[in-house]
């Protein structure tokens, strides 16, 4: 088994974690949208991640809403110690499984509190708040009154360190006027590229980045190139997706997605492949492909 602790680690707040974490919106039911069809299936995998020794998790209320967090806390609670949950507010899923933007104060607040409950403890590692913009993609806005809120919240003692989601360079730096921001999660894969200038920007000042979707998400990354350089090195395309990400900055925490153990392992051991600069200007052709 690889050892995930080869790839190094990257500051998230007063801690440091694995560069390969996991995120957890896959265990809920079919359109993130109510229960797994197998919940033993999604608890094994949870805890699969941690014996492999992830010790960063993505989730937030609204994946189910509640189901992932619930699943979290049956697996993992008590939480391992070294063990960083990040979740996110500012959004609610309709009955009709649809995803509502819930920004204003009161909102958040709600939001911060369905969290420490549902993942049974007092105060939250990091909260992201998740900008709606336009759905998968950042649009231009202020975000001084949630942010301002999530700041009080952190006040409060209730939340640990706060990020951004989904937000444009300016909206980091409105944030960043606000509060300490530790982490920025946007769309980012080898094909989804248009964060390149951020994620240096952000190298620089010490803030995580991590990509969601970092395999494609709902719409699975398919490339000829990909799948040539995966053949090449006895590897699989998700692999070496994640081995390009690992490879693009330092300040990039991967949190791949998975509801199967076997591809968990899978994404795990992309740790231990090390790509030419031959094979990375080859993968860094991929978005121009794409975009043709
Ligand atoms: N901030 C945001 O707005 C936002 C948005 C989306 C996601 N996220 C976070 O980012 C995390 C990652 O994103 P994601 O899960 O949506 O997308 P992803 O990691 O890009 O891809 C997940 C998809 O790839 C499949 N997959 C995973 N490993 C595989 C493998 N080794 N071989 C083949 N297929 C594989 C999964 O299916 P299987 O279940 O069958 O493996 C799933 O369909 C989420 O879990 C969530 O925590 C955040």
């Amino acid at each position: 088994m690889t050892d995930i602790a080869t790839v190094g680690a990257f500051r998230l707040g007063d801690r440091t974690v694995k560069r390969i974490g996991y995120g957890a919106m896959q265990l809920a039911g079919p359109g993130v949208f109510g229960p797994p069809s197998d919940r033993d299936a999604a608890l094994a995998v949870l805890r699969e991640a941690i014996a492999s020794g992830v010790n960063h998790i993505d989730t937030s209320d609204f994946y189910g809403p509640h189901v992932t967090n619930a699943l979290i806390r049956e697996a993992l609670h008590p939480y391992p110690v070294d063990l960083v949950i990040v979740t996110k507010v500012g959004a609610v899923r309709g009955e009709d499984a649809s995803w509502n933007p819930a920004m204003a104060p009161a909102d958040l607040v709600r939001a911060v509190h369905d969290n420490l409950r549902n993942l049974g403890v007092d105060v939250l590692d990091v909260v992201n708040l998740r900008l709606m913009g336009r759905v998968h993609e950042p649009g231009e806005g202020s975000i001084e009154e949630p942010f301002t809120a999530l700041a009080e919240l952190q006040r409060q003692g209730l939340i640990r360190h706060l990020g951004v989601s989904n937000a444009t360079s300016a909206q980091v730096a409105q944030a960043r006027g606000i509060a300490e921001v530790v982490c920025v999660q946007n769309h980012y894969n080898l094909v989804q590229r248009a964060d390149d200038a951020l994620i240096g920007e952000l190298a620089d000042l010490g803030i995580a980045y991590v990509p969601f979707f970092p395999l494609g998400g709902f719409t699975p990354l398919q490339s000829s190139i990909l799948s040539d350089v995966a053949t090449q090195l006895g590897a699989t395309p998700m692999q070496i997706a994640l081995a390009w990400l690992l490879h693009r900055a330092r300040n990039i925490l991967l949190i791949p997605g998975t509801s199967s153990v076997s591809h968990l392992r899978e994404n795990l051991a992309a740790a231990g492949l090390s790509l030419s600069n031959e094979v990375l200007a080859r993968l860094n052709t991929i978005e121009t492909e794409s975009a043709r």
